[in-house]
């Protein structure tokens, strides 16, 4: 019902092939990877090169999460370096619908990200064409910042409105997610929950094991 995308951007960069194994043996669905060009957000991370190193060390799913200016231009490069999810964002790109396209027709998945200011509304033309929307809960750019609560009604509204239409979109919250956000997260609708920090600050398995449980928790206590 829950699944769990540790975002390696808080783990240690200089050994990120164990820090991948230790997601994986840890119990984590997904890998989640930031990407970042300096443009788009003030900080700058790791490209293709690095995506494909790491690729080799888990079977598990690789979330990219592209926060790059017109990420259209790079759709080969990250399908390529083992994207299994490619999510671009709203706000980045002038004709997403075609980028989304291309992500699907290079064979990996779909996603769109929103950030913290961004209506549902804006997106809600382009989710036919998604297999992921991704409802940011901070402002992006770094790891370690505080989770925004104002986000939690749009994350309802995209759960309902996902539900009401039939969409099999899954619905995804990354940012400040600890064990007490993560229930908040889930119980408005989130049912794909990044956690860097609340990850990788201590031990990797029995804190995906906490997250797990406060947003299943959180699924059965719905608002
Ligand atoms: C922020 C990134 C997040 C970040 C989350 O721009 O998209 O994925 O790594 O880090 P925490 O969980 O520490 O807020
Ligand atoms: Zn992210």
């Amino acid at each position: 019902m829950i699944k769990i995308a540790p975002s390696i951007l808080a783990a240690d960069f200089s050994r990120l092939g164990e820090e991948v194994k230790r997601a994986e043996r840890g119990g984590a669905d997904y890998v989640h990877i930031d990407v970042m060009d300096g443009l788009f957000v003030p900080n700058i991370t790791l490209g293709p090169l690095v995506i494909a190193a790491l690729r080799p060390h888990t079977d598990l799913p690789f979330d990219v999460h592209l926060m790059i200016q017109r990420p259209g231009r790079y759709v080969k490069e990250f399908a390529e370096a083992g994207a299994n999810i490619m999510t671009i964002h709203l706000e980045a790109e002038e004709e997403p619908a075609e980028t989304l396209a291309a992500i699907r027709d290079h064979g990996s998945r779909p996603g769109l990200a929103i950030k913290p200011n961004t209506t549902l509304e804006a997106a809600k033309s382009l989710l036919r064409d998604l297999d992921l929307l991704l409802v940011m809960t901070v402002e992006p750019g770094f790891g370690g910042q505080a989770f925004m609560s104002e986000v939690l009604p749009k994350v309802e509204e995209a759960r309902e409105f996902l539900d009401e239409e039939g969409l099999p979109i899954e619905l995804e919250v990354d940012g400040g997610i600890d064990v007490v956000t993560a229930g908040m997260a889930a119980r408005a609708g989130a049912r794909v929950i990044v956690a860097g920090t609340g990850v990788y600050d201590g031990r990797v398995g029995s804190n995906i094991a906490k997250i797990r449980k406060s947003a299943e928790d959180g699924l059965e206590s719905p608002p």
